[in-house]
């Protein structure tokens, strides 16, 4: 669990950074439409959610900044009996007062009425400036009506973009996050653990996903962070399966790419099992090549170095392990300056992951350069290697078979912590676990 005073401090870090005679407006995300009148399952906005921890829809968060003061006002939903019978329990006002420590705690409604007074004289506004959230946009047209308003001495010049200010600090996560995190992966570890022990041939790839989001619900991860991919065979080679509909068959590999979100964080693991519990020649062959990469593209984290560099360790490594199963044929730099490991690994080696699984943090600096690793930034590894069954430059005997193997990594001090060591992941661990 994160302290309350933890966002406070947040939000304070993100008032530092903002201009003089500014405000920054940030909403609650919006209920989404499944279809007619019924929603998805409801998930906080993720910058929302790191400056407030509150996890009610229709909630808005507002920071002022002037010269010599300024102020934080939250604005939550009214209590209503009426409403509450059917959708559930709201904080209200006056525990929101208790809760938070804003200056100042208001009811959604009053949100128009105050924001003319708040907006007024305010030379910059942080916005979400690539939404288009109609209540981003109804913000727009309070400022244009202010703009006409005489009384005004200043008006906003610059529209900011506000998830700037929360996703430079998202990068660096404190111990408490990595925490939730790790809590995050022990779930998923359980889950992944038991698809390994389960017979899986003749059950379809739905099943085995609704195993996942079951002992992710056990356990109490209340969601999946992603869609669950569950890919037998050749499906593995389409990156984003989440059809899940085909019949798990003997001989043959599953790729699984599932991780539960535990207290809005996320974890993000591929393992790739046999369905049968043991991998054939072929299949091992590939699988080796893919887990040496990991293990070597691990191995190279540590502060300072840069992702673009993980991703030539890691294609260096496959091409060199491409050459070695007769996949490509040449020399390992030529074939990477010539591209020709991308139709076989088309992705990143990774991605920043925290509160969003694909972490919304900056990638560059404000001058555009790559952002070098630092301690506390936690981001995936997941190499694979994709062969198609109607590949024919590929040999017969690797047609078909698809692995990618994917975990979690802190940047620590010295070099990185692997937090998903414990999901098995070698070839006789992954068979040991089979309960035949
Ligand atoms: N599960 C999504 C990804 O690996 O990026
Ligand atoms: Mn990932
Ligand atoms: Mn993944």
């Amino acid at each position: 669990m994160i302290d309350e005073t933890v966002y406070k401090s947040r939000r304070e870090a993100v008032l530092k950074q903002m201009k003089n005679k500014s405000a920054a407006i940030l909403f609650a995300a919006p209920q989404k439409i499944r279809s007619n009148d019924t929603e998805y399952p409801y998930r906080q906005d993720s910058d929302f959610y790191y400056l407030t921890g509150f996890k009610e829809d229709n909630s808005a968060l507002v920071l002022i900044k002037e010269e010599k003061a300024v102020k934080e006002i939250l604005f939550v939903q009214k209590k209503d009996k009426t409403i509450e019978l059917w959708t559930g329990k709201r904080l209200g006002k006056d525990d929101a007062k208790e809760r938070f420590h804003v200056d100042k705690i208001h009811t959604i409604d009053k949100l128009d009425e105050k924001l003319k007074r708040l907006l007024l004289n305010k030379k910059r506004v942080y916005l979400d400036i690539l939404s288009e959230d109609k209540r981003v946009l109804h913000v727009k047209e309070l400022l244009k009506e202010i703009l006409k308003n005489k009384a005004a001495k200043h008006t906003p010049q610059e529209f900011l973009h506000v998830r700037e200010l929360s996703q430079s600090m998202r990068l660096l996560k404190s111990p408490a996050e990595i925490e939730l995190i790790k809590k995050a992966l022990s779930i998923t570890k359980e889950a992944h653990h038991k698809a390994m022990s389960m017979k899986k041939a003749g059950i379809r790839e739905y099943e085995l996903q609704a195993m996942f989001e079951y002992e992710f619900k056990k356990n109490g991860a209340y969601s999946d962070a992603y869609t669950t991919i569950v890919a037998g065979g050749n499906s593995g080679n389409t990156l984003h399966y989440i059809e899940n509909s085909e019949l798990l068959k003997r001989g043959e590999l599953i790729l699984i790419d599932a991780g539960c979100e535990y207290e809005m964080y996320a974890s993000d693991i591929t393992r790739t099992i046999p369905v049968g519990g043991k991998f054939n020649k072929a299949q091992k062959e590939v699988y080796e090549i893919v887990l040496e990469t990991q293990l070597r593209v691990i191995d190279a984290i540590r502060p300072g170095v840069k992702k673009s560099e993980l991703q030539t360790i890691a294609r260096e490594s496959l091409c060199e392990g491409m050459i070695k199963l007769k996949i490509l044929h040449g020399d390992v730099k030529e074939l990477v300056k010539e591209n020709k490991d991308k139709v076989y690994f088309p992705h990143g080696i990774g991605h920043w992951m925290g509160i969003d699984v694909h972490d919304q943090c900056p990638y560059k600096d404000k001058k555009g350069e790559e952002l070098p690793f630092a301690e506390g930034m936690v981001l995936t590894i997941e190499p694979g290697l994709y062969l198609r069954e109607d590949d024919e430059n590929v040999p017969k005997k690797y047609r078909g078979i698809a692995v990618r193997i994917e975990d979690n990594i802190l940047v620590t001090k010295e070099g990185c912590e692997n937090l998903s060591f414990d999901i098995a992941k070698r070839v006789e661990e992954i068979e040991s676990l089979y309960d035949s």
